[in-house]
This record gives C-alpha cells, structure tokens and sequence, in this order.
C-alpha cells in the first residue's frame, strides 16, 4: 500500500497497527487518523488487509485496488484505461438533486446558481468539479457558479491565529448580504458550507455563528447544503454540526436554523467502506414525496452489510469521543498553544486553528515538504491538503496540515507524538 498524498515522496506502507503505520523506514504515528481508520479492528470481519490499513478514498493506493482495477479492466477495456469509484461525491450530487427538486417547486428558471467558499473541496465528479475550488474555479457548461472570497484578494494573505470556536461569519456574511443587495444572489440559490471546512480560509466558525448565516438564508429563500463529507462522523468530536446547532435551538436560540441538506461520508464507517449519505430536512422530503414519479430509492448504497459497519462504528466512536474528551482536551490544547507561539512569531506566514479533535495549521506551501520530511524523520506522518488563494500579486500557495490523533490510544503517545511535531515545526517554520 502507498501512501501518495505528498508526491514527491511515495511511502509504502505495509500494515497498520495502533495507530501507527509500518513502513520501510520505520513505524509513522499517523496524526490525523482521527475518527477515520484507528477503530477497525472491532468491525466485522473484512479480511486481514483492510482490517489494518484502510483508509479513506484519494491517498491510499493499495495492491488490492491495483489488482481489481486491472482484473476488472482487462474484462472491459483491455488496453488500458483507469478506474474512477467515489462516494462523497455522489452524496453531494444526491443531495443537490433532493434541493433541485424542491427549488423547481417553486421556481423553474434554470440553471440553479450554486454559491460555494473559495478553496473548498466537495469531490471530483463532473459537477462537485465546478463547485470545487481548492485549485482555482474550474468551469463546468452549464454549471453556474459563484465564488465566495473570505480572505480579502486585495490584501496580502494573512492567515488566522487563534481559539476560533465563537468565530463570527463576517466576512462570508457581507458578501452575501451584498450579493443579496445588488440582486446577484437570489431566492432558490443554492449555497454549499463545509460544516468545519477542511480547506478554505476560515477553518471553523462558531455553530451560533453558522446558524445564523443558515437562519438568514432560510429566511431570504436562499437553499443551503453543508459538506460533512470529512468533516462528520466524529472528525471533529460530533457527529454532525447539526447536533450543535439543534441544541443551541433547543436552549432557547430564536436566530438559528438547521441547512436544508448535510451530508455525511468518510466518517461513516471510519473509511472502511465507501458509504455516503445525503440526509435532507423534511420540507425537501416533502418536495420528493409530492413528486408524481416514484420516491428516491438506490438498489445498492446502504446495504445490509454497509449498515452494520456504519452502526458499529457509529457506537464505536460515540464512545470514544465521550469517554476520553477531557483528555484529549487538554492534551490537544496544550500543542494548540505551543504552535500558537510559532505563529505569533511569524505574523502573516503561519495560522494555527483547532476544534475538539483537530488543529489546523496553515503554512506557505514552500514549506510543507520540510515540515513533512521532519515529520518522516521523527516517525510521524499527516495528512497535507494545499489550497490556492488569490490576492493582488498573484496567488498565496497555502498548506493546511491536518492533526486530528486517533481517538483509541492512551494520551500519553499522543501527547508524545503532538510533543514531536510541535519540535517539528519549530524545527522547520521558525
Ligand atoms: C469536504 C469533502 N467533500 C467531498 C469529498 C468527496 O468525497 P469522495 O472522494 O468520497 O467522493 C471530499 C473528499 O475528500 C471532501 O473532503
């Protein structure tokens, strides 16, 4: 198994254990295996492989993949070819459809305009393509597209610092309150959030603040779906953001609303299997019921086997966020602090973000690969994502490194690995 996040360095992986992969060069603590791959080994059995390596979709290539591509291709197009499977890209193609079918109640003028966060990933199928822009819009025919700027393209990059879990929307907020204005952004629009983005320039915003920017488009008719297709199922110590938001109504909030839409993927069954599920609010059901064709149904997603790995890991994780969370508090908010201190010494270059389970770094992409090759050196690995921002000269080439620790393992590695990649990136950044 490779792991080919980082081009430049391809790592073969051979198993995983602990939280840990083996490698030619030793075991690597993965950082950001968090609610995705570190509980497996209590789920049904799948067979030895994926039993100690899965991990979701895009930067894992294993032998077995190679071998069904290649057997599977030899009996459809045996000169070649490549083989594409994806499933949170398909949960958000659903749950645009679900929202399709509502807006055409309403309104039949076609094509839907779809507003999305500049530097989001939502997938790689041929329209979560053009609502994609972690490398710059890419154009679709007939997908009409609007992209929003939260970091100012007229102003030097500069990224965030700091606890940001009362982050207000400003920014994204104004533009759509402007947009809204001019008559750029209207009724039946259709606006796609990452819950807790992984990518883009704002990382998390308060839930207050997200139901509000979601109370607001419910209630200028603006349609809203959010992303949790990374970031649910426990990445960052919920489930979904709408439980968050729930309870904030719950306690008495008059000026929060749930999206019309969220949909949930990796998560699910901690990358073990593909699932995917789009799950939409009653009045978008509604809309689907009062269709005078036959109701949504697929033949083959949430199959028997898929639901009991989803319930497994489900309880599985609940668990484990639960029991150990003051802990893992703790041990994250100290690391959270040190790499603060890095950034406060480099303003302008480096940002540093958490949530319960995960702390964001943003770094110039020019430095990622020797932050990374620090990390290979101290037996650590983690996932990098790079996303492009433009400002006034150019473009600002931005690194956002994901440490998000398995869940599963006594605090004190973690606290040992987190120790190792703060030395790191002091080591690297400073
Ligand atoms: C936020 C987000 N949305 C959608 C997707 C697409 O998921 P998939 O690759 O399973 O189709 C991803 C994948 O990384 C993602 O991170």
């Amino acid at each position: 198994m490779s792991l080919r996040h980082h081009s430049l360095q391809v790592l073969d992986v051979t198993g995983k254990l602990g939280g840990r992969f083996a490698t030619a060069r030793g075991d690597l603590f993965d950082l950001s295996g968090g609610a995705l791959a570190q509980s497996l080994v209590s789920l049904p059995p799948l067979g030895d492989d994926a039993l100690t390596a899965v991990m979701p979709s895009g930067g894992f290539e294993s032998l077995s993949q190679r071998e069904y591509e290649s057997a599977v291709l030899a009996r459809t197009f045996p000169d070649g070819g490549a083989l594409w499977a994806s499933s949170g890209s398909d949960a958000m193609e659903a749950a645009l459809w679900a929202l399709e079918t509502f807006r055409r109640e309403h309104e039949d003028r076609a094509p839907a305009r779809h507003w999305v966060r500049r530097g989001g990933y939502h997938g790689n199928t041929y329209l979560m393509r053009a609502l994609s822009t972690r490398n710059g819009a890419q154009k679709v025919a007939g997908v009409s597209v609007e992209v929003i700027d939260e970091h100012d393209p007229d102003v030097h990059y500069v990224p965030f610092e700091g606890p940001v879990r009362s982050l207000e929307a400003t920014r994204l907020m104004a533009t759509l309150q402007a947009a809204l204005t001019t008559g750029r952004l209207r009724a039946f629009d259709i606006l796609v959030l990452e819950s807790l983005p992984t990518t883009g320039y704002v990382f998390q915003y308060g839930a207050q603040a997200l139901g509000r920017l979601l109370h607001w488009c419910r209630a200028n008719s603006i349609l809203t779906i959010l992303d949790e297709v990374a970031a649910g199922g426990y990445r960052h110590g919920r489930f979904s953001v709408l439980e968050a938001l729930s309870e904030a109504m719950a306690a008495g909030s008059q000026d929060i609303a749930l999206p019309d839409a969220t949909v949930l993927a990796k998560g699910l069954t901690s990358g073990a299997f593909p699932l995917s599920a789009a799950l939409v609010s009653e009045h978008i059901a509604a809309a689907i019921r009062r269709r005078p064709s036959k109701p949504i149904s697929f033949t083959h997603g949430l199959t028997e086997p898929a639901a009991r790995v989803a319930l497994s890991v489900f309880h599985r994780q609940s668990g484990r966020v639960r029991d150990n969370a003051a802990e893992r508090g703790v041990v994250l908010h100290d690391a959270f602090e040190r790499l603060g201190e890095l950034a406060r010494h480099k303003p302008g270059s480096i940002g540093v973000m958490s949530s319960p389970t995960t702390i964001r770094l943003d770094i110039p992409a020019a430095r990622a690969n020797d932050l990374y090759a620090a990390m290979l050196r101290n037996g650590l690995w983690c996932y990098i994502g790079r996303t492009t921002f433009p400002v006034r000269q150019g473009a600002a080439q931005r690194a956002f490194v994901h440490i998000c620790p398995p869940f599963d393992l006594e605090q004190q590695s973690v606290e040992l690995a987190l120790a190792t990649f703060v030395r790191s990136a002091r080591e690297t950044l400073s």
